[in-house]
């Protein structure tokens, strides 16, 4: 709950993520009575807003983008809490400027919360023009709070993680700073850490012992649209990778955190990335969709790749040996975001089964989006057999369970953590640097030794064959649980 004056000012506040994103979950949060006490939402841009038009432009936004909660009435009541302010994030000045406007607009003393939904080329030096406005400085004897949240990408590889993190540290202390990675936001990968946690008989078998791979999926239908000309320039291992993948992952496979504290869980995240074992580029496919050459704004010669799929491992205790695959990729054939844990064979076989047919192992699916839910096959006598068997399921599915409850945009519980001063959602610098580290040694071996070549597949398949047998190789397949509807 957001407590006494608070301002929230977001840089960039003409652009996409403020009026798509942003503002609508600032909308719910207020909707749903825990944005009370926040007296204030400065936008901050270049474009020449008065407060009228740009609460216009934002009331589309709501109206759009979160539909089923829009009513006139509380966008009235909540719109009066967003205000213009037109500045260059290029000029020290309008810094100083916004100061005082602040100032003016917060009765007593206020906290604030800076967002830095921006053209990533801005942050560190609008991390630096509010350092030395002064306007990162906490007040203790006021107890007032300053924190930042950082949009994602931070940096486009190692060294410009590491810039990042310096130059922005320059003015802001780590716990003041909240780096957004949207994945841990959603409602399904926080459960990931109450599934394994807040039970018991997960965790016993949640290891070498019992698990013979993981697989993490992150399949889009959508195409490179209208983003191509920055994601030429990334390519789906920085796009999708070094953040979304990778803390799928370290929820999967970290050790549980002695409390639910944000170092606590972090400290066990940034293990998770630091036993990583340098990615092997023979276990690294890439490719295209068929088309993508096409795109407006994409290199005509371009051999940067839309989809990936990698096969790694953890080194440690628990993971030794156990592949991780990981694959991602646009304009595939469904959406759908997926944690597969695939369990050993059973030691032993004492059935006799007919001919032609084998078992399945046990599969457990953590269904991230868009059939949120978790589901765990397990081999059942087929009724009337002698000793035929089939798979099936158990199904736990959020529509169900929790009536009417419906799941919240990632943004509103990011924001509301980050008003609360919990960065347990948000990424710290080491894990940021320490997955950089796993990607950068990739990107370079596919560009400097041509290696593995760029595959290619149509839109609107699930990906390149190339892909399929990476797991192939290892006697592996790539396992639909709650996404299985979606393959017929
Ligand atoms: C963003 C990427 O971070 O995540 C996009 O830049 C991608 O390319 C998006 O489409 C996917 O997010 P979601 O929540 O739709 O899975």
């Amino acid at each position: 709950m957001a407590k006494t004056h608070t301002s929230i000012v977001i840089f960039g506040a003409s652009g996409d993520l403020t009026w798509r994103k942003l503002i609508p979950a600032l909308y719910n949060n207020f909707k749903k009575g825990r944005l009370i006490e926040c007296a204030n939402v400065i936008g901050f841009a270049r474009r020449s807003y008065t407060d009228e038009s740009f609460r216009e432009r934002l009331r589309e936004g709501v109206e759009k983008f979160s539909p089923e909660s829009f009513d006139v009435e509380t966008w009235n009541e909540f719109s009066k809490m967003l205000h213009y302010f037109r500045g260059n994030l290029d000029h020290a000045d309008d810094f100083a400027k916004l100061h005082n406007f602040l100032h003016e607009l917060e009765i007593s003393n206020a906290n604030r919360l800076y967002y830095l939904a921006t053209a990533p080329s801005f942050y560190a030096s609008v991390a630096g023009f509010l350092g030395a406005a002064g306007m990162s400085k906490e007040d203790e004897d006021a107890g007032t709070w300053r924190r930042i949240i950082i949009e994602k990408p931070f940096g486009h590889d190692l060294a410009s993680a590491q810039a990042l993190n310096h130059a922005v540290h320059a003015a802001f202390e780590e716990r003041q700073i909240y780096r957004i990675d949207h994945y841990l936001g959603k409602e399904t990968s926080q459960n990931i850490l109450f599934f394994r946690y807040a039970n018991t008989i997960f965790e016993p078998i949640w290891n070498r012992r019992y698990v013979n791979n993981v697989q993490i999926s992150v399949a889009e239908s959508v195409d490179v649209g209208k983003r191509a000309g920055y994601y030429d320039k990334s390519g789906v291992l920085r796009d999708m990778f070094q953040n979304h993948l990778f803390q799928l992952l370290a929820l999967v496979a970290m050790e549980a955190p002695a409390s639910f504290d944000a170092d606590a869980v972090r400290n066990e995240k940034a293990k998770v990335f630091q036993s990583i074992r340098p990615v092997d580029l023979n276990d690294t496919v890439r490719a295209q969709y068929e088309g993508y050459l096409q795109e407006e704004g994409v290199a005509p010669d371009s051999q940067t790749p839309t989809y990936a799929a990698l096969k790694l491992f953890i080194n440690n205790w628990r993971w030794q040996g156990v592949p991780f695959y990981l694959r991602s990729g646009k304009a595939l054939k469904h959406k759908s975001s997926e944690i597969v844990i695939e369990f050993q064979r059973p030691p032993h076989l004492m059935f006799d089964l007919p001919k032609g047919r084998d078992i399945t192992p046990n599969v457990l699916s953590i269904c991230i989006q868009p059939d949120e839910g978790i589901q765990l096959r397990f081999e059942a006598k087929v009724p009337d057999s002698d000793q035929d068997m089939r798979s099936v399921n158990m199904d736990f599915e959020y529509e169900d369970f929790f009536d009417g409850a419906s799941i919240p945009e990632a943004y509103e519980r990011l924001l509301l953590e980050a008003l609360d001063g919990d960065a347990s959602l948000f990424t710290r610098s080491d894990e940021i640097e320490a997955s950089w580290k796993i990607i950068d040694p990739i990107i370079n071996g596919w560009t400097e030794r041509s290696q593995p070549e760029l595959a290619t597949h149509k839109k609107g398949e699930w990906g390149p064959e190339e892909s399929v047998e990476l797991l192939a190789r290892d006697g592996h397949q790539w396992r639909f649980g709650c996404a299985e509807h979606r393959l017929k």
